[in-house]
């Protein structure tokens, strides 16, 4: 059709997995994206806009509480009634979609994990923009065991072949290493890692929020970091996505909370071959960043 035609889609066929996606720009996008790419360059931005970015698995629905929170003055009654999907809607996903998002009066934190290059063009300018890194390794892991809690891709590979994937770039949103450039390199987007937020997160959240415009008392940042910790927030039926299950969305068994940890890829893979993720850094990757992988 037209509109696959403009844009160069081209649909390609992934092996293990029933998710369809297409590549365009040197992208691999979701299915569910192809017939809105249109409307993600012209939506109309704000001023007040958050836009919470990120490659998929590298702390997104952490960050979008903390950012709430931060947002809204720690008001966690506030946070505990609604799911963070409707206090901070995914913009890639035709539900609640973009006439949705367009309509929301108040200061809106929009999660998307698009490539800067498909959103409206200067949004890092005209409004705030937060991109998320975690290392490459945790990040295909994490990666590995969502696609198989989706009942949608329904992956059937091993960890290897889904390493090889990601190495490839042949994931939703890959890949990783155009992903990370892409934003990175922009001058105003604030950066933060999944790693940092671990080790050191006072000075994660107070950077965060003076970037918001706010300034948080010590109080207030000790009460975010704790509200936030994994085990709350794997506990926390506003934020921990068990209402996937109830519709059909991830399998009963398996938690969108799986493990958050620096380092779980120890457990998957074997020395040698994450020299090829290691390869990636190196040759792919144009930005220097030195990422932590819990290996001192
Ligand atoms: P793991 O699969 O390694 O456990 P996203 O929100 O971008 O989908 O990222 C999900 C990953 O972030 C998961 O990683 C999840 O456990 C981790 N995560 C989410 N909230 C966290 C928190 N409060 N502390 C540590 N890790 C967290």
């Amino acid at each position: 059709n037209e509109h696959e035609k403009k844009y160069n889609i081209e649909w390609v066929n992934i092996p293990f997995t029933k998710h369809k996606i297409f590549t365009c720009n040197n992208f691999y996008l979701p299915e569910f994206c192809a017939k809105h790419l249109e409307n993600f360059k012209n939506f109309q931005i704000r001023n007040s806009d958050i836009w919470i970015v990120s490659f998929p698995k590298s702390g997104t629905t952490w960050v979008q509480e903390l950012v709430y929170l931060i947002e809204n003055e720690c008001d966690f009654k506030k946070a505990q009634q609604d799911s963070i999907e409707n206090r901070s809607p995914f913009f890639d996903y035709p539900s609640p979609g973009l006439k949705h998002i367009d309509n929301i009066k108040s200061r809106r934190i929009i999660k998307t994990h698009l490539p800067i290059s498909f959103l409206p063009d200067n949004i890092e300018n005209e409004s705030k923009v937060i991109y998320i890194v975690r290392n490459p390794k945790d990040v295909t892991v994490s990666y590995f065991h969502f696609t198989n809690l989706s009942t949608q891709a329904q992956f059937t590979g091993s960890f290897y072949d889904f390493a090889k994937l990601f190495i490839d770039g042949k994931v939703p949103y890959g890949p990783w290493w155009k992903h990370v450039d892409e934003y990175v390199s922009r001058k105003n987007v604030h950066v933060i890692s999944y790693e940092d937020l671990h080790t050191r997160p006072y000075e994660v959240i107070k950077n965060l929020s003076e970037y918001l415009g706010k300034s948080l008392s010590d109080e207030k940042i000790k009460s975010i970091i704790e509200w936030c910790s994994f085990d709350n927030m794997k506990n926390n039926p506003s934020v921990n996505y068990e209402w996937y299950k109830e519709l059909g969305l991830y399998k009963k068994s398996g938690n969108f909370f799986r493990k958050g940890k620096i380092g779980d890829w120890l457990n998957h893979f074997a020395m040698e071959d994450s020299k090829q993720i290691d390869e990636i850094v190196e040759k792919n990757l144009k930005t220097d960043i030195k990422f932590n992988y819990g290996i001192s």
